[in-house]
């Protein structure tokens, strides 16, 4: 069986990637950088450029399911140019899917399983947020992440069955936010985020690999909130990786205003909080590997050596 991904080389798309090879699908993937573009028997590149509609029809060939994960990353600075990049990025990817699905004449029927993110959900300490939220955050990101969502749903209208993975955290050693938080820790630097009392609903990069895999064989439509079972609070999180990094906290919380100076409207990316169940896709039999913060850090930073503590250090790095 093979599979189309789009944002295939990014982070969650490299470890999704090995899993579906692993487990015999052959992966289409789509990428808006020529040189990245491979043709092996089972891992086979296209060019696109959502931003002109641009795509190679040929990465539809023998694919039923398409697996969406493009979009320009968050954690630049919410410049209004880099706004409308972050935004533009993630509806025009499905646009450009979109219409080069509804010119095809075979009446072919694809399956959609996109992420969005729990940037969705109200920023809240209290509240416990299910699929069934409809309040949408304040923010830049609630504003993303409706849009985004609105792009899937169209996909209804061409009869293809949709699901979409609010994702939260993910936690991986090879990017995201975490490598920058544990450079940090490693250095003497880490420390909680404001009050600290902000929820993280993260989760383990492998758990989610295996999810879009779960939705894709167990052919589940709808929204599922991919996060691990128990979120923490930020100091929780930072206070867990010191653990497993083996260095004590000795700072003091970095003060919300000088997040706020730094990196400007971005700071909410760190200060934002939701608290989000992962209850729907367990009842659904999915089993999460990594339920706890702590085990997932271990599993991720195996070693506690001291070796790589030199590295450059800047608190823009953090996100
Ligand atoms: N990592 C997290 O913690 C997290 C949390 C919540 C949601 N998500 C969402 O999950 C998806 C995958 O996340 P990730 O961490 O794997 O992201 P990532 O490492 O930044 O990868 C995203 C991929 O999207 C493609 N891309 C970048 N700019 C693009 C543009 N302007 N137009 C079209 N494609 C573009 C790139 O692939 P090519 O260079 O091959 O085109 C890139 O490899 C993203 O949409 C992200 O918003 C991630």
């Amino acid at each position: 069986m093979k599979v189309l991904i789009t944002g295939a080389t990014g982070l969650v798309g490299s470890a999704l990637t090995s899993l579906l090879l692993k487990e015999g699908y052959s992966v289409h993937y789509l990428t808006t950088s020529k040189e990245k573009i491979k043709k092996t028997e089972d891992y086979t590149g296209f060019y696109w450029d959502p931003s002109k509609n641009i795509i190679d029809d040929n990465c539809f060939q023998g694919v039923s399911t398409i697996i969406n994960l493009a979009g320009a990353t968050i954690a630049q600075r919410w410049s209004s140019r880099n706004k409308e990049l972050i935004l533009n990025s993630r509806t025009k990817s499905l646009q450009t899917i979109y219409s080069a699905i509804s010119k095809m004449t075979d009446n072919r029927k694809f399956k959609l399983i996109s992420s969005s993110a729990i940037g969705i959900y109200p920023d809240s300490l209290a509240n416990y947020y299910t699929e069934q939220t409809t309040e949408i955050d304040h923010s830049f990101l609630g504003e993303v992440v409706e849009a985004w969502e609105l792009e899937m749903e169209k996909f209804k209208q061409l009869s293809c069955e949709v699901a979409i993975i609010r994702t939260g955290l993910v936690c991986s050693a090879k990017g995201g936010a975490l490598p920058k938080l544990t450079t940090a820790v490693k250095n003497y630097m880490g420390a909680p985020f404001g009050s600290g009392s902000q929820w993280q609903s993260w989760i383990h990069i492998e758990d989610l690999a295996a999810m879009f895999l779960f939705l894709m064989e167990k052919d589940l439509i709808g929204v599922y909130n991919g996060v691990a079972p128990n979120p923490v609070t930020n100091k929780k999180m930072v206070n867990e990786l010191a653990k497993v990094l083996n260095r004590p906290l000795i700072l003091p919380n970095v003060p919300e205003f000088s997040l706020k100076l730094l990196l400007g409207e971005m700071s909410y990316l760190l200060l934002a909080s939701q608290r989000v169940s992962c209850s729907k896709i367990q009842k659904k039999g999915f089993h999460f590997k990594y339920k706890n913060i702590c085990k997932a850090l271990e599993s991720l930073y195996p070693t506690n050596t001291k070796t790589d503590s030199k590295q450059h250090l800047d608190i823009k790095e953090f996100v």
